[in-house]
């Protein structure tokens, strides 16, 4: 087996000291020496979009933006969806999601965002408002390496699999009125679509598994098989050499490409206050290792949500 460096490394010089420092072995860098409330020049964009392939999820620290420099930040990658195809966004605020952990309503769940709709998004950032004193971390996979982790029989069979995601399934009964109502809202339409369980990476063409807390069942499968299929394919997702974790400073901003990747957050920090500011890049309809293209099961194309994409 190879092993990777944990430590955070210097990389070649890059536009306007733009400093790239791994802190994961297989995925994860934090990107020094750019101010995102700045002018950012195009090659400096290039130059974090090719680190973003590269490392997957990218930190910035201390950037201290508010919503408009997040948005103009964001922007920088592409169209932006608006804030959730069902989910309310902040008043005022059509692209931006609110992330209040203090509704009760906590992303502890590994998943990729929005993978119900047919056009999932490309990128999503994260922008750190308030955070506890210990805990609420976000945690970040590598579903790259968790399908070059597969053994070559499991990998093939994955080539060739299906999944149905879906907003609408037996979630965990919600612990207050606040995250009834959030549960309400987030299922208040309803989406099943079918993406390819191996996703080729429109940019990289790396081969990544695409399933998460959405993918409910398998084409082709009953629950029962689906359900063990499923939980199996996502333990290499969730292994440790796979993940890193975030710890936020306020001010801090996360960049990590929701093609390849799955994210949790950690429901370990009590009644404390956290909140973050989603902002999300709108991305294509994913595509199979056989140029497969995922399609809607159930519901519409989501076009309110991810507008010239659908
Ligand atoms: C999310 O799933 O987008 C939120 C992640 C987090 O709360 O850290």
């Amino acid at each position: 087996m190879t092993t990777t460096t944990p430590t955070a490394s210097p990389a070649p010089a890059t536009p306007d000291g733009l400093d790239i420092r791994r802190i994961g072995g297989r995925i994860g860098a934090e990107v020094h020496g750019l101010d995102l409330a700045g002018d950012i020049a195009p090659e400096t964009v290039h130059a974090v979009g090719a680190a973003l392939l590269e490392h997957k999820a990218l930190v910035f620290r201390g950037q201290h933006l508010d919503d408009a420099g997040q948005l103009r930040f964001a922007s920088l990658f592409g169209e932006l969806t608006t804030a959730h195809p069902t989910v309310p966004s902040v008043d005022g605020q059509p692209n931006i999601l609110p992330v209040d952990g203090d509704e009760g309503i906590r992303a502890n769940h590994w998943h990729t965002d929005v993978t119900f709709v047919r056009t999932p998004p490309k990128a999503s950032t994260l922008r750190a408002l308030v955070v506890p004193p210990y805990g609420g971390n976000t945690l970040i996979a590598n579903t790259a390496a968790a399908y070059r982790d597969l053994p070559e029989p499991l990998r093939e069979l994955a080539d060739r699999l299906w999944a149905v995601h879906t907003n609408a399934h037996d979630y965990a009964e919600p612990r207050s009125e606040k995250a009834a109502e959030h549960r309400r809202q987030f299922v208040s339409r309803r989406y099943r679509t079918a993406h390819p369980v191996v996703r080729v990476h429109p940019e990289s063409g790396e081969r990544a598994l695409f399933i998460g807390g959405f993918a409910q069942s398998l084409v082709g499968f009953g629950p029962s098989e689906s359900r063990d299929l499923l939980r199996l394919l996502q333990s290499y997702v969730t292994r440790p050499e796979n993940v890193v974790r975030i710890a936020w400073n306020p001010g801090d901003l996360v960049l990590f490409d929701n093609r390849i990747t799955q994210h949790y957050a950690p429901d370990d920090y009590g009644d404390l206050p956290r909140l973050l500011h989603r902002v999300t890049v709108a991305g294509d309809v994913p595509a199979g290792v056989d140029g497969g293209r995922s399609r809607a099961v159930e519901g519409d194309d989501a076009a309110h949500y991810t507008p010239s994409a659908a």
